[in-house]
């Protein structure tokens, strides 16, 4: 499978898993000098793999559509954050919800360390589509695989689609925990300490 038909591929599963819907969210992968990213404001239904843009680190793109609006952020963590390949953005429910509170998820549960820490942040605000916004992600993002976006949605980053789409999936759950822990009362945290011994456990959980 191209590339391109790659990225198609993972957009469609990020909709049938619940994740996004209509033409919010957009997804890239790093290629070569550059990243096959989704274009913009199309809806995936009839679209074909031809129908990806191909994006240099430039900005310049090449293709019959325009590359989605949020292609600063798609760049500018690719460009930033070598071993990251793919990024995924959406509009998940619960991560969509808790973002709309501007609400970073804290150490509620050991799973959060998945992101990266001992939190996912939640961005300051930005006009999608902005550089602005790309700065806002870039901060959140520091040292983390995924955050949410003020108002907006959220980001997960993976070595490649699979593994992005895998942590947005984890991530929306963990959103929907948190939610749901946020109904029933006043959550107890786990200490930095703790979240710190689960990312050591978790290089060896995630090796077997
Ligand atoms: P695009 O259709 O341009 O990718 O925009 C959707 C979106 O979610 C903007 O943040």
């Amino acid at each position: 499978m191209s590339t391109a038909a790659e990225l198609l591929a993972a957009a469609r599963q990020l909709e049938a898993l619940g994740l996004n819907q209509g033409t919010a969210g957009n997804l890239s992968v790093r290629s070569g000098d550059g990243l096959w990213i989704t274009p913009s404001a199309l809806p995936l239904e009839g679209l074909a793999p031809e129908d990806m843009v191909y994006l240099g680190l430039d900005g310049r793109s090449q293709g019959r559509h325009r590359p989605s609006s949020e292609w600063r952020f798609h760049r500018d963590i690719l460009a930033a954050r070598p071993e990251v390949g793919a990024v995924v953005h959406s509009h998940a429910p619960y991560a969509t919800t808790l973002a709309c509170q501007r609400r970073p998820v804290p150490a509620f549960h050991y799973m959060v360390a998945l992101a990266g820490g001992h939190d996912i942040r939640c961005s300051d605000y930005a006009t999608f589509g902005t550089q602005a916004l790309s700065e806002a992600t870039l901060r959140a993002l520091e040292g983390r695989r995924a955050c949410l976006l003020a108002n907006h949605g959220m980001i997960a980053l993976g070595a490649d689609l699979p593994a992005a789409l895998d942590l947005a999936r984890e991530v929306e759950y963990l959103c929907r925990l948190y939610h749901q822990t946020l109904q029933t009362g006043r959550p107890r945290l786990l200490d930095r300490e703790e979240m710190d011994r689960v990312q050591v456990r978790f290089q060896d959980y995630r090796r077997h």
